[in-house]
């Protein structure tokens, strides 16, 4: 049975927590021996842009020891009318995995995941998985854990929110706050979904769409820009309703140890000010960096399952 990663859900918690430590292993350590991709193949199909996933996943594939096949959005004959069905199929027979940025219906991933072929959402519209991945590898690698850490998330309730939602509520004690513009939230549906089981893992899951009564000391302010590749706001004044979200020094009063995280490309002077991207508190090219590692903790899951964090090692 091949292993997908499609959505946060497809993951068990075992798959999960052993990526995520897996990923802050790699972070500290690099690859070392490790080669679990040699003689594998690897699509990487993007249809939007990137810089940090494209990259991440070409240069993983490459460090441990697999071979790489680019796509960029133009190249497929499902531009000329193939079905993704057929794609599938074909590309089952060729690569063992297909890493692949669609921007668009995750559907389109589950009907490409066919035969024995790993299939990884680089993004879609509706999640960013390998994102959240990343991310708690950041969190696992600079706080030594995810479990009791409090995170407030300001701003659009996107792809990379969803994934964030979904997977920090399944680690114990986490309390996250959603702060998101009226029209721009995380779904009703994934926030009563991700609220149940962090209630089942003693944390809470809770979204508002105002910036009073912040909670005081998180350990993390979180945002992301707010055009999200690939997507359109349908509201005229949405910058109006924006504005509010911005985060800026001042949400440092409440949370004077807060790191920051920001899953990039930044605009600086929109979702977040130029004076706390670039300042102390900030770990977001830190974060970006850890993109490449937890690529390579996925790949290496989709190649043979779980694995101990420090397998292969040295001292
Ligand atoms: N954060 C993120 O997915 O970056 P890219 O769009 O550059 O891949």
């Amino acid at each position: 049975m091949a292993r997908h990663l499609i959505c946060i859900d497809d993951l068990g918690d075992d798959d999960l927590r052993s990526i995520v430590a897996r990923g802050a292993h790699f972070g500290e350590h690099g690859a070392g021996d490790a080669r679990p991709l040699a003689g594998a193949v690897v699509g990487v199909h993007f249809r939007k842009t990137s810089t940090r996933t494209r990259t991440a996943f070409s240069s993983g594939t490459l460090r441990l020891g697999g071979h790489l096949v680019a796509y960029g959005p133009d190249d497929l004959q499902t531009n000329t009318g193939e079905t993704i069905a057929d794609t599938g199929r074909v590309f089952s027979r060729m690569l063992d995995v297909l890493v692949a940025r669609t921007a668009g219906d995750p559907l389109e991933l589950r009907e490409l995941a066919v035969g024995d072929m790993s299939v990884v959402n680089a993004m879609s519209a509706d999640e960013h998985p390998t994102q959240a991945l990343a991310d708690l590898s950041t969190l696992t690698w600079h706080f030594g854990g995810v479990s009791g850490l409090r995170v407030l998330y300001v701003g659009e309730g996107n792809n990379t929110a969803v994934a964030l939602v979904l997977a920090l509520s399944r680690y114990e004690r986490v309390r996250l706050e959603l702060r998101t513009p009226h029209g721009h939230g995380v779904p009703k549906e994934v926030m009563d979904r991700a609220a149940d089981v962090a209630a089942r893992n003693g944390g809470s899951v809770r979204q508002r769409h105002d910036m009073a009564d912040l909670p005081p000391a998180m350990d993390v302010i979180y945002t992301t820009r707010w055009q999200t590749t690939g997507t359109v706001k349908v509201h005229e004044d949405w910058r109006d309703r924006f504005a509010p979200f911005q985060v800026d020094s001042s949400l440092w009063r409440h949370s004077p140890r807060a790191v920051f995280m920001h899953d990039l490309p930044a605009h600086r002077g929109e979702e977040v000010t130029a004076e706390v991207l670039d300042g102390p508190a900030s770990i977001a090219f830190d974060q970006a960096a850890m993109k490449l590692a937890s690529a390579m903790a996925v790949l290496e899951w989709c190649r043979v399952g779980c694995v101990s964090p420090l397998a292969g090692a040295v001292g």
